[in-house]
């Protein structure tokens, strides 16, 4: 996006990955000198104090849901881009399942100019992989791709393409640009609509209808299989289950080109939560059992699983707010994301920022396509980045949250790790950890 000049930014004092402290220039939109601690001269630059905290290449979802357009009752593109900064992102892609679908070229291009609108964070669309996500005509992924938005990442997330002949036609059709499918690995004659929540002994207790893990890992077991086939790229969204990573380590293993994603929730949360039925907890896939849990972390440590992506799932009060079976699958998470994974994975030892960058920037700019994101911050590499307190701890407020949807698990809990700032081609989005308002920037 062309950008008119602004005021350079002196990022002074910064901990690069955690590893070495530095200075950073910010010239028009690029990192235009990396220099020693308190060596570069401010000029007229707005200068940023760093002391003490880490700066990573800015974060990018790839699975966020901004339900712009048709459901503007749960979130905007602009409310979404404010969550998206304010949670240190600088890209994110926008699932496709609103109303009307992503699903045509013109439709992708809309919500790329909202997002251009909002300018806060680089709004990608993601396009369906069906027409209108029914599961059965490919929709229009070649001029997608050939579209203004260049559309990179099919998905028909919140549905699984579940006919493997429609997936192995997707998978063909976007190995020809360099597309990747994203798929919501859910069986669904083994998790069928009214499966709510994780199939076991809890569930039964509860007298809520379960969905098995196995639902998921015989989609991914089948997809893999057809990556191979046809020698395209496939992408596991939100795995949850441990079975799901022993396919992943297998299919890696053989050289399949298999990427997977998993979400803040799935690395914390559990299904005990949903002991007292409040709806919040309910997700889809469903929050598992602790051994689940420890095998996503474990994977995401040693790269089976490649990134974390938040699945980002406002809703409105009146479509949350219903007795567990009836309330909608999805919880808020672009502001929390950072935390939760500092919280999970860097204060229990098992990652270094380096790794937070790598799983929340570097890998998924580079599985959706993204170049002028995930870079690491050189001289000359775009000027998107994110500041981190990586000892501020915070009780999560969903008060105080910039979504417009308020369906937050993390509400009342601490976390550890503060997102301070967040840089988007030299511009400050967030500063001080509050929103820049775009006319002063
Ligand atoms: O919990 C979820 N909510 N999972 C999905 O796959 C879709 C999402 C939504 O759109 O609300």
């Amino acid at each position: 996006m062309p950008e008119t000049a602004t005021r350079p930014v002196l990022v002074r004092g910064a901990s690069l990955l955690g590893e070495r402290t530095a200075d950073l220039l910010l010239r028009d939109g690029v990192v235009a000198e990396v220099g020693e601690r308190r060596s570069l001269a401010p000029g007229d630059a707005q200068v940023i104090d760093a002391d003490g905290l880490v700066a990573l290449p800015g974060l990018v979802d790839l699975h966020t849901h901004l339900r712009e357009p048709g459901r503007e009752d749960a979130e905007t593109v602009l409310t979404g881009s404010r969550a998206a900064a304010a949670g240190g992102f600088t890209a994110v892609l926008a699932m496709a399942n609103t109303s009307p679908v992503t699903d045509t070229a013109e439709a992708a291009e809309r919500v790329l100019d909202l997002g251009r609108a909002a300018g806060l964070v680089d709004v990608q669309p993601v396009g369906a992989v069906t027409h209108g996500l029914a599961g059965e005509e490919l929709a229009e992924l070649g001029l997608m791709a050939r579209s203004r938005a260049r559309v990179r990442v099919f998905s028909d997330d919140g549905r699984c393409v579940a006919n493997a002949r429609v997936m192995r036609r997707a998978l063909e059709y976007v190995k020809a640009f360099g597309g990747v499918v994203s798929q919501h690995a859910q069986d669904p004659d083994l998790a069928g609509p009214a499966s709510c929540c994780h199939e076991g002994e809890l569930s039964g207790r509860l007298g809520l209808p379960g969905w098995p893990g196995v639902a998921e890992e015989v989609i991914v077991a089948r997809d893999v299989m057809l990556a191979r086939h046809t020698g395209s790229r496939v992408h596991v969204a939100h795995v949850s289950t441990a079975g799901t990573v022993e396919v992943l380590r297998w299919a890696k293993a053989q050289g399949i080109a298999v990427t997977a994603e998993v979400t803040p929730h799935h690395l914390l949360l559990t299904t005990d939560l949903l002991s007292g039925y409040d709806p919040t907890f309910k997700v889809n896939p469903p929050l598992r059992p602790d051994e689940d849990v420890e095998a996503l972390r474990a994977a995401l440590a040693d790269g089976t699983i490649d990134a974390v992506a938040t699945d980002h799932a406002p809703h409105a009060r009146h479509d949350k707010e219903h007795a567990f079976v009836d309330a909608a699958f999805g919880m808020v998470g672009l502001e929390t994301a950072l935390p939760v994974v500092a919280t999970t994975m860097v204060e229990t030892g098992r990652m270094t920022w380096a790794d937070v960058a790598r799983v929340l920037s570097t890998t998924p700019a580079a599985i959706a396509g993204l170049p002028g994101h995930g870079a690491e911050l050189v001289a000359g590499a775009p000027a998107n980045l994110t500041l981190v307190d990586p000892t501020a701890t915070r009780v999560v407020d969903r008060d105080a949250s910039v979504s417009r949807s308020r369906n937050n698990p993390w509400h009342g809990r601490r976390l550890t790790g503060e997102v301070r700032a967040t840089v988007l081609r030299g511009r400050p989005t967030l500063l001080d950890g509050e929103l820049v308002d775009p006319a002063a920037r």
